[in-house]
């Protein structure tokens, strides 16, 4: 009985060692210390151990026992600790997680970048109120009396005198007003106007707004200019053309198109199958201008122009509605970011 006690204790010892996961573990109980197990089998034979040796048998059984139940411990608890330290394992070659950032909005951007190309043209910035007078929005800019454009349709007044910016054009007299030739600025801003809220207009949108004037600046010049803004902005291909229209505050005034980027001339739909896209309007201040702010029309010859932001974004992003770009929806957003 003895030898077979020693016997299973080298057994057990190497059954140990080769104990590698949990379910060797629960095999290794199973075999041994289970009540059905090699060690109980060897307890209910004791039994028949002859008295006087029961004693001695009985220890060693004792202590055979414990021997397997230190090793089972010890196994379990490797067990135990190597389970832990996977859970709480960092990999830290893992990519890292996307921190979401916010980006200049559309508007931002488009003024931005027209911007920059007439910055590098040599003009300034410059901006004024969105909440301007009669006077600066229309009068100055020799809106006549009766000129439809003061009607209640269009204008926000908030006062009798008082009304949103229609366009950025006043900003034009408040910097002649200020400054004394020569200038070359654009102006960038916020306006309003009260029109139905549809695909292609709303009561809020943006122009930017150039001004050149000196001794001897002439149609040239504002061909040039524009026609170098609209290749570097739109492409270096666009074709462009210069049709005659009309503002109260330019003589001669003109309308730019560009040839649609789209289409290349070819007709769709975003050009109205005309081939031609309508971008900005212009002309040479007209000499009544100067005269309402008491440059002297004789003298001083300028350029103005002006262009709707988001109709330009619109064009370059292929934007179908307006309202897209006032409603914020994020997924919007961040397909133009
Ligand atoms: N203010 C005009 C508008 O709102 C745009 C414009 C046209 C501005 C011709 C100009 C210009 O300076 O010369 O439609």
């Amino acid at each position: 009985m003895l030898e077979e006690i020693s016997k299973t204790k080298l057994e057990i010892e190497a059954a140990a060692a080769n104990i590698s996961s949990r379910e060797d573990l629960q095999a290794f109980r199973v075999t041994y210390l289970a009540r059905k197990g090699k060690i109980a089998s060897l307890f209910a034979r004791l039994r028949d151990v002859p008295p006087e040796q029961k004693r001695s048998v009985g220890q060693e059984l004792n202590a055979l026992r414990s021997f397997a139940e230190e090793l089972f411990k010890e196994r379990e608890k490797h067990f135990e600790e190597s389970r832990k330290e996977k859970k709480g394992f960092l990999d830290y070659t893992l990519p890292g997680r996307e921190f979401p950032l916010g980006h200049t909005h559309i508007v931002s951007r488009t003024i931005a970048d027209i911007q920059s190309i007439f910055v590098r043209m040599g003009f300034s910035i410059a901006t004024g109120p969105e909440l301007e007078s009669d006077y600066y929005n229309f009068e100055t800019l020799n809106f006549p009396a009766d000129h439809p454009a003061r009607d209640m349709q269009d204008t926000f007044f908030i006062e009798k005198d008082v009304v949103l910016r229609t366009h950025t054009s006043p900003v034009q007299i408040r910097l002649m007003e200020s400054r004394k030739p020569p200038i070359r600025a654009i102006m960038p801003g916020r306006c309003y106007r009260n029109e139905v809220i549809s695909a292609r207009s709303h009561v809020q949108f943006h122009q930017i707004e150039g001004l050149c004037v000196d001794t001897r600046v002439t149609f040239t010049d504002l061909k040039s200019t524009l026609v170098a803004f609209a290749r570097e902005f739109y492409g270096e291909t666009t074709a462009y053309r210069f049709r005659p229209s009309y503002f109260p505050f330019t003589e001669p005034s003109a309308e730019m198109d560009i040839s649609c980027f789209l289409c290349h001339g070819d007709g769709c739909r975003v050009c109205k199958f005309t081939g031609w896209l309508e971008v900005l309007g212009c002309g040479m201040v007209d000499p009544n201008v100067f005269k309402a702010v008491g440059y002297d029309p004789e003298e001083l010859t300028g350029y103005a122009f002006g262009m709707g932001i988001e109709r330009t974004a619109m064009l370059r992003h292929n934007i179908p509605d307006i309202r897209l770009i006032f409603e914020n929806d994020a997924r919007m957003l961040r397909q133009l970011g």
